[in-house]
């Protein structure tokens, strides 16, 4: 007989996606054009073209996408809200048609007993922002201050959790330095004023949401942390492990929880500290009533003069799982869970709010989806939370990413991280194994190791 790892009774278990990647309706119902939009139409970007357009026409089936969570016995769903569906242009007017969609997403969940967690970004930023220079820009910030106050006032009676960004570090880097995501620029210096741009953003919403609340509510912030291990114990290979984890850990934790940034360790870091950072602004970061951790894989690092900055590569050792996208590596999770309870004594709340694998599922010839490697991800990475809250982190939920197959970003539909298959041609919905999996382990408050 194995161990059975049991969850605390009141643990949050849920599902996590995002607007542009389930939604579709890009331009429906007074919606404005946001970067993905843009940046999906120039040839060249995604995987065979392929585009958000419809995604998973989430915008249209959302009855039929609750009845799915209920269906799983999900007590939780992280989405987000797109910001050009509620002001078109980014700032000023409102599009009303937009809030009332979240409207009716909130109050489905809810009459489902299903706890709303709102997220603010996840990355979809208005063109009419970016035309005006975009995240590297500091106004953009109060404009998502004004933003957030106009989505907290009208959903704030029901929702009790909120999510100002997901991984402002992915929005920066992805988006301003490599140029794999919208808008699709490659400019250090840009990318290094967006990330301090994207967390003071938060800094501002968290005081705006607090403010307009119409009850007690908490708001955090969701970011993707990896730990870093040296690809071999040579002091230049631990070196440019040490520096890779400044820029992929350090440069978000540090500011939210020590008021302090790690960027001056580098040399671009010196030249923007001075004109970037103003008086003040490293305070009003440092606020948080959650801390959501999106967890897939660590990075081995090993020296690289070549690449700028950190004269550091990624490299992928030989001999261990691989998916779609990364390694598989459940340990990480635990390690990281502990070195964020060690390093930063976080006093806020902890989730996981997004964690998944990318497996090419498919439909078995009886209409099963047997996806055997889902399912083991999901029980060695929650058997590693389960060991962190044994040795004392309280993580409180895990959010599994995703609830259905969806657009996954650069990589188009070529990904699949649902726990819900997807026909991309008819938009039909089939629940896999893991979904069956998960709904056990939900039930059971946990599972046979
Ligand atoms: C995360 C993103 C999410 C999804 C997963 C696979 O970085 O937050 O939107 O793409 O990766």
């Amino acid at each position: 007989m194995g161990n059975f790892i049991t969850f605390p009774k009141n643990f949050v278990w849920g599902c996590a996606a995002s607007s542009y990647q389930v939604e579709g309706a890009w331009d429906s119902d007074g919606k404005g054009a946001s970067i993905w939009d843009t940046f999906v139409h120039e040839p060249g970007h995604i995987y065979n073209n392929e585009t958000g357009d419809t995604a998973v026409d989430h915008y249209h089936r959302l009855l039929e996408d609750v009845a799915l969570m209920k269906d799983i016995r999900l007590n939780a769903y992280r989405f987000s809200i797109a910001w050009t569906r509620i002001l078109p242009s980014g700032q000023g007017t409102i599009n009303r048609a937009g809030l009332d969609f979240y409207d009716r997403l909130v109050d489905a969940l809810l009459k489902n007993s299903i706890q709303p967690y709102a997220c603010l970004f996840h990355w979809d930023l208005p063109q009419a922002l970016q035309d005006k220079g975009g995240w590297p820009n500091r106004d953009t910030a109060s404009a998502f201050a004004e933003y957030a106050h106009v989505v907290t006032e009208r959903l704030s009676d029901r929702v009790k959790v909120w999510m100002t960004h997901n991984e402002p570090w992915v929005a920066a880097m992805a988006g301003y330095f490599s140029g794999e995501h919208a808008p699709g620029i490659k400019n250090i210096p840009a990318a290094f004023k967006a990330l301090h741009h994207l967390l003071l953003s938060h800094g501002l919403a968290y005081e705006a949401i607090h403010s307009s609340a119409r009850q007690s509510v908490k708001v955090g912030l969701t970011l993707n942390l990896n730990p870093v291990h040296p690809n071999s114990e040579s002091k230049k290979d631990r070196d440019a492990a040490t520096r890779m984890d400044a820029v992929l850990n350090r440069s978000t934790l540090d500011p939210l929880f020590r008021g302090t940034t790690p960027i001056q360790e580098f040399s671009v870091g010196k030249f923007l500290f001075s004109s970037l950072i103003k008086n003040g602004d490293l305070e009003k970061i440092r606020a948080l009533d959650l801390l959501g951790i999106n967890y897939y894989s660590r990075t081995v690092a090993k020296y690289d003069s070549k690449f700028p900055i950190i004269s550091a590569t990624q490299v992928h050792p030989e001999g261990n799982e691989y998916s779609g996208m990364w390694e598989v590596y459940a340990e990480g999770i635990y390690e990281l869970l502990m070195r964020i309870w060690h390093d930063y004594q976080p006093k806020c709340d902890i989730m996981i709010t997004e964690n998944g694998i990318p497996v090419p599922d498919g439909i078995d010839f009886d209409g099963r989806i047997r996806d055997e490697r889902r399912i083991r991800y999901l029980r060695n990475h929650l058997a590693q939370v389960h060991r962190a809250m044994d040795k004392g982190v309280p993580v409180k939920g895990y959010f599994h990413w995703s609830l259905m197959d969806n657009f996954e970003w650069a990589h188009g539909f070529s990904q699949r991280f649902g726990l819900v298959y997807v026909d991309f041609k008819t938009q039909k919905r089939s629940l896999k194994d893991s979904a069956s999996w998960y709904t056990r382990v939900i039930q059971d408050g946990g599972f046979e190791q």
